[in-house]
This record gives C-alpha cells, structure tokens and sequence, in this order.
C-alpha cells in the first residue's frame, strides 16, 4: 500500500526557515496568523476565532506544527477566540495581556516579554488606546509586526469602549509601532475591504488619521467624532474572551462521532473508529463496481453506489443512519461527501485515507468470490 509522503516544512515555508500564514475570517473580518519555525516545527498562533477552529487545528496538524501558544492581541468585542478550544487540542499555552484579566489564561503577557517558539521570538509591546490590554507582536527581527487593532490598514481601532483612549492610543502607535523601521511589514487584526497587510512607510505616510502631518489633537478629534454603532456580537464576544473562549457547558453538544475536519474543510474519521461502530452506521462505497468486485476488495457490508451515478441514486442510501464515505483513496469519496452535505445530509464523514489505508492498519476487506 501506498504511504502519504512526508511534509516537507521547509518546502511548505517556500524554501525559508520561517513558515507564516495569514488566515481570514469573512464573518467579521478578522486576521489570525500562524507562525512556525521551520527546523523546529514549533510555533504560534495569533488571535484565533472560535468559529474557525476546525480550519486553524487541521492546518496545523497537516503541517505538522507543535503548537507553543494561541496568543491574541486583546480581548475583541467582535468575536470569540479560539485559544480554549486550541489548548484543549493540542495543549498549548493561552496568552493574552495580564491587564485583560480573563481566566484561564496561562501565558499572561506585559510589555517587554517574549514568546519564544524554537530558534524565533516575538516581542511584546504594549500598545493600549483600543483596550487598555492592547498587544502587539514584533518579530524578532523586526521585519514583521501584528499589531491587532491598535493599527489597521490606514487606519486604527476605536476608541469608545472597553476602556479605550483616543490619547493613549495616539503614543502607542507612535512610540511603538511607528518607530519601528520603515520596512516592517504590518499585519492588522482585521480588515473589511480587501487589504491584507502595510509598512510602517506606508501608515506613516497615508494613514488618514495619524499619518502625514496629523497632530494628535488631530487624531483625538478625528477617533472623537467617528460615531460608530456599537459591535452587534459584543454582548457573547466580551464574556466569552472573558473565559479565553472557554464555551459554557450548555455550547457543547455532543457530536455524533469525532469528527476531524480536514483543512479542505470536510469531515473526515480514522478506520479505528469506523471499524468499532460499523454495526450503526450505513458504510457507502462510491468506486466503480468493478474496482467493488475486483482483488482490492470492500468493506462487508458496505453499500455501492458509483460516484457519477450518487446524484441521482441518493434516494437508495438510508436515512436515520449516520453516513461513511469510501473509495480506493479518500479523493473520490471527499467530492461524494462535499455532495451529500450540500444536499442537506447531516450526519456524514469521508473515511480518511480510503480504503488503501483501512488495509494498512489491517482492517479486513472482503473480495467477491470469483465465478
Ligand atoms: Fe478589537
């Protein structure tokens, strides 16, 4: 049987010994970053959103990262973060700043701390005004910096809530992002027209508050006036941040089986557990009926219906049974999976790896007695 080759890091960090990626949440605009360092494979991610964990998780185990922290700028009033649900899967810390008071954080971070992830470090540096526990991270060789919502693609976090400051808010941009050097790249905690990432250049230059030859009787006057309506999600966000994302007892209902979602974003169960609750579960093969008959055999049982023909046979596959979808694979069954979920099926899940890997664990398949 075939194996899965190995995941090369490096190439996976296009040849560097820095691996980054920037994620993005349509919902509320949201950035999170994943960083990792290539020889290593130790790594952080920054401000996480609840809803997105399963995407995040699958990420990094398919990159194979080892998880140091889940670490977030501040506690938003936008969205949930993900650190719990992060730490309780892969048992990294959860850093947020001291001042934000929330529980079960583990890494409570102050100005000048450093987050060390293998041979890279991120620096801590205060930067309230939007919170007062706004935090941003530099890189350690300052080419890169995430400064969450104390600075955004020419423009800046609010400041009308959560203790936030139009003044003190102005000398953190000053004194900490914009001293850094003309080139390092910034990476903002949200964005909701497209624009990903700036430079300290640029925000210096354009930024249409504080850039140019905005005083800060300016920018105060400009956050003063900005009448915002007041963050439609805050009232389950802030609490929710207050627990690190830690859901009530009452969010977690149970799931029917322990489903991995893979970073494609499809369902996806082990062999083991599929093998240990067959008797309760429809198994639904979508090879073709020769590869079903042939010598790479089936799974007892199971029920066939070829891929091309699962649109218009669907009505043949039981319901009230939770669904399993195989092929030689996993690639077909992946599309048959992505099908029935869009046709409203519940309770579905791809095998991972086919039945190539069902066979390498040992698993027994049948094969249809020869004539
Ligand atoms: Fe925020």
């Amino acid at each position: 049987m075939a194996v899965a080759p190995a995941l090369s890091l490096s190439a996976a960090a296009g040849g560097g010994c820095l691996l980054f990626r920037q994620l993005f949440d349509g919902d509320t605009g949201t950035f999170t970053y994943l960083l990792a360092d290539v020889p290593s494979r130790q790594g952080v991610i920054i401000d996480t959103v609840f809803e997105q964990h399963g995407r995040d998780l699958a990420l990094i185990l398919e990159l194979g990262i080892e998880l140091v922290a889940s670490i977030d700028t501040h506690a938003h009033a936008d969205h949930v973060t993900g650190s719990w649900l992060m730490h309780e899967s892969t048992g990294c810390a959860i850093g947020l700043a001291a001042a934000a008071g929330a529980e079960n954080v583990s890494l409570p971070l102050a100005h000048g701390d450093s987050i060390v992830f293998g041979g890279r470090s991120l620096e801590v540096r205060a930067t309230p005004g939007h919170t007062n526990g706004c935090l941003s991270f530099v890189l350690d060789d300052q080419s890169m910096a995430f400064s969450g919502d104390a600075l955004l693609v020419r423009g800046c976090g609010r400041c009308d809530f959560q203790q936030g400051n139009a003044h003190t808010l102005w000398s953190s941009i000053n004194e900490q992002l914009l001293t850094l050097p003309d080139s390092c790249l910034l990476y903002p905690g949200h964005d909701y027209t497209g624009r990903n990432l700036t430079s300290v250049a640029e925000e210096r230059a354009f930024n249409p508050r504080l850039g140019g030859y905005a005083s800060e009787r300016d920018f105060v006057g400009h956050m003063e006036n900005l009448k915002l309506p007041h963050p439609h999600k805050i009232s389950e966000a802030l609490p929710g941040n207050m627990r690190s994302g830690k859901p009530r007892a009452v969010d977690t209902a149970p799931a029917w089986a322990p489903l991995a979602r893979s970073y494609a974003g499809l369902p996806e169960l082990t062999p083991t557990w599929v093998v240990a609750h067959q008797g309760e579960i429809t198994i639904l093969d979508v090879r073709s009926a020769e590869e079903f008959n042939g010598p790479d055999g089936r799974v007892a049982g199971s029920l066939l219906i070829p891929l091309p023909e699962l649109e218009g046979r669907s009505s043949e596959i039981p319901t009230g049974r939770p669904l399993v979808v195989v092929c030689h694979s996993g690639s077909r069954s992946a599309l048959a999976t992505q099908q029935l979920l869009k046709a409203g099926r519940k309770q579905v899940a791809n095998l991972r790896g086919g039945l190539s890997r069902w066979a390498a664990e040992g698993y027994p398949l049948d094969v249809a007695s020869q004539a």
